[in-house]
């Protein structure tokens, strides 16, 4: 029979604890969901700033809703692209000193299309070795070459651009989605201009999070188009809202425009997406919920020292709590939902074998209150497991 390989590869999963399964969230407002009834504070999400739930970006949907109706209709060539999505682009190239940006549906869209677009046989894509899936898939899909650096190592990095042929794109995150911690951006940024190749930072944890403004990566390390000439973000994190921009030089965009089958072949995001997402942004500019979420991260991090937990070295909202085996990590987050608290285990292949953890994320709408539950959880379900 046709792919009747499929029960035993899902049972083998099961029995090494890497099965995968959704949870059904009935609501969710703030800090807050609710999964089978009960509720829960909710340390998984990725909604850094609070900003989905904020009166001003919704009413912004709203406005948006009324009058551009409910999809986009069609792709950004045909006739999806509104006065929103370009009023969104504008915004964002000129905040971020770039000479233009295209919008994506998602940030795994965003990293396939540039990869898929700009590489070719004989160039060479380098990455950081912790680099997201959206980027190694792309990577194992081209038939360019590809190299790997130890994470964060320059020295590294280094030996891998003096390896490389061709057209080269180092590619890098500016805050790391299992890790928290940063790149060395300017370091890679020399590195880049010095080896002629050209750097990406896929920022989709760092934007809305790092730089005074929350531009990202290329704010806070000061990095002008010249130093770091493809900047991915993604509107589906701090923003509160859903898609992604590539920004660069105008070359750049209408090459991609012009070659990037995710782009060119996929419905545009809503007119009310993009509106709001503009709203989100000028919101986040602004920057109360910024120093908020520095605030909260900064208690959790002084009461987890406190207590000695197996934290790993982050600044950024994304706090990893080390459990190294993938039961360990499922018990850990039971323990802690038996509790009221959410926090969902990352094993394998998500991370490497052997790291897996919780993803504890802290965001500006958690209470004081809520950080302290969370810190006295992880000693209790420590203190369990132990
Ligand atoms: C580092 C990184 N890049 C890209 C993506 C993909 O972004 P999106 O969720 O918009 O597809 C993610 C999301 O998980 C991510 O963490």
């Amino acid at each position: 029979m046709a792919f009747d390989h499929l029960p035993e590869a899902l049972q083998q999963l099961a029995n090494k604890s890497l099965l995968r399964a959704r949870s059904v969230v009935a609501d969710d407002y703030d800090a807050v969901i609710k999964v089978d009834d009960r509720h829960y504070i909710n340390f998984s999400s990725n909604d850094y700033l609070g900003h989905r739930q904020h009166q001003d970006i919704l009413q912004s949907y709203v406005e948006g809703l009324s009058r551009y109706g409910a999809g986009s209709g069609a792709s950004p060539l045909v006739t999806g692209h509104t006065t929103c999505h370009q009023a969104l682009e504008d915004h964002l190239a000129e905040a971020l000193q770039r000479e233009a940006v295209l919008l994506f549906s998602s940030g795994f869209a965003a990293n396939q299309a540039v990869c898929q677009a700009l590489l070719q046989s004989g160039d060479t894509l380098v990455s950081d070795k912790l680099m997201h899936a959206s980027m190694v898939d792309a990577a194992m899909h081209s038939p360019a070459n590809f190299l790997r650096f130890k994470h964060n190592d320059l020295t590294h990095a280094e030996a891998q651009l003096q390896r490389a042929s061709g057209n080269v794109l180092c590619v890098s995150e500016g805050v790391f989605s299992m890790d928290g911690d940063c790149a060395d951006a300017a370091g890679l940024a020399a590195l880049c201009q010095q080896h002629d190749a050209w750097l990406m930072l896929d920022d989709a944890h760092a934007f809305g999070v790092l730089g005074d403004n929350g531009l990202g990566s290329v704010e806070a390390y000061g990095l002008n188009q010249q130093q770091c000439p493809i900047v991915m973000g993604t509107f589906g994190k701090a923003i509160g809202t859903g898609g992604a921009f590539i920004a660069g030089s105008q070359v750049l965009i209408d090459y991609l425009l012009n070659h990037a089958k995710h782009y060119i072949y996929s419905t545009a995001i809503s007119a009310a997406q993009a509106k709001a997402t503009l709203t989100s942004l000028q919101l986040m500019q602004a920057g109360g919920a910024r120093s908020q979420l520095q605030a909260n991260i900064a208690y959790f991090k002084q009461l987890a020292q406190a207590q000695d937990l197996p934290l790993l070295p982050s600044d950024s909202p994304i706090q990893p709590y080390m459990l190294h085996n993938p039961e360990q990590a499922l018990a850990a987050s039971a323990g802690l939902k038996a509790m009221g608290l959410w926090v969902n285990a990352i094993r394998s292949p998500t991370v490497p074998k052997g790291q897996d953890r919780l993803r504890i994320t802290i965001n500006a709408t958690h209470q004081t209150k809520d950080i302290e539950s969370l810190v006295d959880g992880l000693v209790m379900m420590r203190a369990k497991l132990a």
